[in-house]
């Protein structure tokens, strides 16, 4: 069903609550908090230029990180208001809360094209609860619901469904934001009737993770090429050894069901033929994170077959990354979804930079439409410095995975209907 959009509204002079996905990468350094990635903001300017334009008075809503209905300051988004006014070229007013009387001066104070910035969402415990009260408070300050945070919109929160109900029941319109549309363009009618060779590309950790967007793009794609460490699970179900790498035991059932569907339905399906090894060595410390740190020793490629005991595979090797090149550039529809490697560590980076040039020059040569599933792969395309070279880049991960699924998202689906 398609959803009422931020052009169709008239928000001259109304107060409109526009939630963004502001949950931007960000790093400690000199006792301040610093945006590594602006993506996400700078992908939201569009809409809030328009409504700017049309005399808004914006009240922004987001979330940042995870503080469990804590007031941490390190997930604070005063750092983002400072920025984006930055980017706007005007001032962005900011209210460290996101409820209550303080809220309601702010956007009493607020003039048409003004825009105010609300503080993290997740300070309170309703919001994830997506508790009613909670979410009518939210939304008690303005006339218009805007929906800009598809990076968010598969959660069912109060500030990205809760509040869009509250708008409504009052009659209050509930629509789309430019980057909302895009990306349910891109990552929805664009796949419904691609190009064709449509070929796919997942990579990333866990086959349990995509098994349900495998099994969708099954129905619709030409080409699946395989990577990352999921690859190993597959492998594991067709009998073979993995050593250390990364794999769900539990899960070979699956991959054997989609290696079938492939078959029944003349789907290529294609596995890494061999694989960059490496031995994982315990330094015995733990990272930022608490986790233990690894060290990769004696790099080296494993020509097809089992891998020893002692192995971990980290990256697709030159042969399989010139195959799935040559596939890729025959490609009139291309859809990425997460690295064939570690690519955090240079030494297994490769394959999947490998695969962003591909990408790449199969937009540039033969127009393909390429389109780029979120998360790590746009990490790994931006750090390739080809983040411009694609047709879209989605501003979610989990939320685009779920999208692929073909899931309702519940952000969307509490937006108004044409
Ligand atoms: C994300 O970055 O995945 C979105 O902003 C949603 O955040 P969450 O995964 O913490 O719900
Ligand atoms: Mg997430």
């Amino acid at each position: 069903m398609a959803k009422l959009t931020v052009n169709e509204l008239d928000v001259a002079g109304k107060r409109v609550f526009v939630r963004v996905d502001y949950n931007v990468p960000m790093e400690e350094r000199d006792g301040k908090m610093v945006i590594n990635d602006s993506t996400r903001i700078k992908e939201t300017l569009p809409t809030l230029r328009l409504l700017i334009s049309r005399g808004a008075k914006i009240i922004l809503a987001a979330h940042l990180g995870r503080p469990k209905g804590k007031r941490e300051p390190s997930m604070s988004l005063q750092p983002v208001a400072t920025l984006l006014a930055e980017m706007l070229g005007r001032p962005v007013a900011f209210v460290d809360d996101c409820i209550g009387p303080k809220v309601a001066a702010a956007v009493a104070a607020l003039r048409p094209g003004d825009l105010l910035l609300l503080e993290n969402v997740r300070y309170y415990n309703e919001e994830e609860a997506n508790d009613p009260a909670f979410a009518e408070k939210l939304a008690a300050a303005a006339d218009v619901y805007v929906n800009d945070a598809f990076g968010s919109a598969h959660r069912a929160h109060a500030s990205t469904e809760g509040a869009a109900r509250a708008i409504a029941r009052r009659g209050g319109p509930c629509a789309a934001g430019l980057l909302m549309d895009r990306e349910l363009q891109y990552l929805g009618k664009e796949l419904e009737n691609p190009a064709r060779p449509f070929v796919v590309i997942l990579g990333g950790a866990k086959v349990s993770d995509k098994i349900k967007v495998i099994d969708r793009l099954l129905e619709k794609a030409d080409t699946l090429l395989i990577g990352g460490a999921m690859s190993y699970t597959f492998q594991l179900a067709l009998g073979q050894k993995v050593g250390k790498s990364l794999s769900e035991p539990d899960k070979k059932d699956m991959a054997l069901a989609a290696l079938a569907k492939a078959k029944t339905r003349g789907i290529q399906f294609l596995l890494p033929a061999d694989n960059i090894l490496a031995t994982p060595v315990p330094t015995g410390k733990l990272n930022k994170k608490g986790k233990p740190v690894i060290e990769f020793q004696n790099v080296r490629l494993q020509p097809a077959g089992d891998i020893p005991d002692s192995q971990e595979g980290l990256d697709i090797d030159p042969a399989t990354s010139k195959r799935y090149g040559e596939i890729i550039a025959q490609a009139r529809t291309i859809l990425w979804n997460g690295p064939m490697g570690m690519f955090e560590d240079k030494r297994f980076a490769a394959g999947t930079l490998a695969v962003a040039q591909a990408v790449a020059a199969a937009t540039a040569n033969h127009a393909a439409k390429s389109i780029i599933g979120g998360g790590d792969s746009v990490k790994a395309l931006n750090q390739a410095g080809l983040g411009d070279k694609v047709t879209f880049m989605s501003t979610g991960g989990g939320a685009s995975l779920e999208f692929l699924e073909g899931r309702v998202l519940p952000g969307v689906a509490a937006l108004t209907d044409k």
